[in-house]
């Protein structure tokens, strides 16, 4: 079995590459990277030297060197992590969210068509359900909840959830799709909201809360995300969305407040800054169909994950501070300065 990974040398496809080396050993992983600013081959620096494990550089909007992967490489199922993943990127610079996450995900899908796989797996977001409103705690996305989005990076992730429905229905393409909720832990990016504070924490920095930290996240700790994706890949139906989550709701400022506690420094460095633009208030999951169908349900607590998360933070200073030493210094500037 060969298993084509886009995205691997980014956070949660990095998490894969780890998971699937370890529960299947027996598979060979093909990682399909463009190497963005959010890609980091130190997060595959581990398994670079395993035979089973091969990485080409390539972009998945480039339909000459997608194909060609597929013409040598033959992959049984393809997994699609690869995207531009941050909302105020996206805010920033929307066109760039279009190429890659719905042009490159129609490569993706035509290569498929094309070359003929096993299965087509697109790894989408709870963000294309939009939000529910914060005094509604009794609602939760559903599979049928209707697509409305918000920013142009959730949009860009609708469109692209809706082609592969189209590839499924018109050509036959077997796909499935999984709508996963906000995720942490090892390799995240610290523009994110977890990271990003542990980061700040830990250099004595302002962490800077939008609006009043009252949104609210449902949070999943990674490996219990790849656990799902690998369930659905093995076991899913043909043609099915899964939703992905735990409720493990938190408001961002109750998130804040605990990685504060855990690295025991000051409450007075939380800085209320400028709310983002089209700001989503809630997202909360409701996991019954993959835990009915395929019986997933995720193993870690927000509390237990966060606490592995911040050891990790702390064992791994260098992965992240090579990272917040480079051209991240120009868009922490460009977003937080006077904001
Ligand atoms: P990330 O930004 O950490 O990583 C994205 C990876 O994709 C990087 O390695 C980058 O180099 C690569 N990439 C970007 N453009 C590419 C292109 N054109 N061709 C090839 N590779 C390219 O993102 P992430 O947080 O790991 O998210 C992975 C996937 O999961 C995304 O599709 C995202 O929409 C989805 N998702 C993320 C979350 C979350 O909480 N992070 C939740 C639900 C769904
Ligand atoms: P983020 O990690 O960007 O994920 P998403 O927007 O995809 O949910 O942000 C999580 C929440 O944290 C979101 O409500 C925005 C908020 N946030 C802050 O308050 N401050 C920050 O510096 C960042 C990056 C996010």
């Amino acid at each position: 079995m060969k298993i084509l990974v886009t995205g691997g040398a980014g956070f949660i496809g990095g998490n894969f590459v780890h998971y699937m080396m370890k529960e299947h050993k027996e598979y060979e992983i093909l990682c399909v990277d463009a190497l963005t600013y959010a890609g980091n081959m130190e997060t595959l620096a581990p398994v670079m030297d395993n035979s089973k494990f091969k990485f080409v550089k390539a972009d998945i909007a480039d339909r000459a060197a997608i194909y060609k992967i597929f013409q040598e490489e033959k992959p049984d199922i393809v997994v699609n992590f690869a995207a531009e993943s941050h909302v105020d990127r996206s805010i920033e610079e929307p066109e760039l969210f279009l190429r890659t996450n719905v042009m490159g995900t129609q490569v993706m899908l035509d290569a498929c068509r094309k070359y003929g796989i096993q299965r087509y797996h697109q790894v989408s977001t709870d963000e294309v359900y939009g939000d529910l409103p914060l005094d509604r705690t009794d609602l939760f996305f559903t599979e049928e909840t209707p697509i409305q989005t918000s920013s142009p990076y959730s949009a860009s992730k609708a469109s692209a959830d809706l082609l592969v429905q189209a590839y499924y229905r018109t050509f036959k393409v077997p796909v499935t799709i999984s709508r996963c909720s906000n995720n942490y832990g090892p390799y995240h990016f610290p523009e994110k909201l977890i990271p990003l504070m542990i980061a700040n924490a830990l250099n004595g920095k302002s962490l800077p809360v939008y609006g009043r930290g009252e949104n609210v996240r449902d949070w999943l700790y990674v490996e219990d995300h790849c656990r799902a994706i690998d369930m659905i890949v093995h076991k899913g139906t043909v043609g099915e969305v899964y939703n992905i989550g735990g409720h493990n709701e938190r408001t961002n400022l109750e998130v804040v407040k605990t990685i504060i506690r855990e690295l025991g420094v000051s409450e007075e460095l939380i800085t209320y800054v400028t709310d983002r633009a089209g700001h989503d208030l809630r997202y909360a999951i409701d996991p019954t169909k993959i835990h009915h169908e395929l019986g997933w349900l995720p193993t870690t607590t927000f509390d237990n994950g966060i606490k592995k998360t911040i050891t990790w933070y702390l064992d791994n200073r260098e992965w992240w501070e090579n990272i917040i030493s480079g051209e991240y210094q120009d868009y922490y500037e460009k977003m937080y300065h006077n904001r």
